[in-house]
């Protein structure tokens, strides 16, 4: 799937972009092309990711996407990344795991997409399932996996 630009987020960016004072700003918007179209199925549905891995990732999530996405994944310049407006998201555009990754790691920081290391990202998306109320187990989530994941996304 491919996320649509909501119009909303359309003045935010452009106020942005004055702020961090880039001359010419593109929408991020996940690239169909690179997401892979085979998914591997997991059992059960099933999304997995380790304790630790998520407190990693609390950390990772502070220092690069807190300042847009909220402390408490409650949005600000960025959307909400939990609660009632993710859930909206996801109901519209029967967003995944899968799709929510792909484009946080490809498009993300907003301003130096894809600049962080893959373990990161995949910690990163560790503490948002965490947040978002999905339980920890003893394996941990991979890029690879959060990638190719279908599980649906959504907030408790
Ligand atoms: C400089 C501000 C900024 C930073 C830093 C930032 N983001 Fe974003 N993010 C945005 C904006 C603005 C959008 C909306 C873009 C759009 O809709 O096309 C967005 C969209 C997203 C989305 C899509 C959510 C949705 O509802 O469409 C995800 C997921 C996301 N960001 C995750 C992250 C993560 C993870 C980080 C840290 C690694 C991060 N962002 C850092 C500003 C930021």
């Amino acid at each position: 799937m491919t996320f649509v630009i909501r119009r909303a987020a359309v003045t935010t960016v452009a106020a942005l972009a004055l702020l961090i004072g880039a001359s010419a700003v593109t929408m991020p918007r996940a690239d169909a092309t690179t997401k892979k179209t085979t998914h591997v199925a997991m059992a059960g549905g099933a999304v997995s990711y380790d304790a630790a891995q998520a407190t990693a990732g609390a950390k990772a999530y502070g220092a690069n996407c807190a300042s847009c996405h909220g402390e408490k994944l409650e949005g600000g310049v960025g959307p909400a990344l939990s609660g009632a407006t993710l859930n909206t998201l996801a109901k519209n555009t029967k967003l995944t795991v899968g799709d929510m990754f792909t484009f946080m790691s490809q498009q993300m920081p907003l301003n130096a997409p894809a600049s962080l290391p893959k373990a990161q990202y995949a910690a990163i998306m560790a503490y948002v399932l965490k947040f978002n109320g999905y339980p920890a187990s003893s394996k941990a989530l991979t890029y690879a996996g959060a990638t190719d994941s279908t599980v649906v996304m959504r907030s408790k």
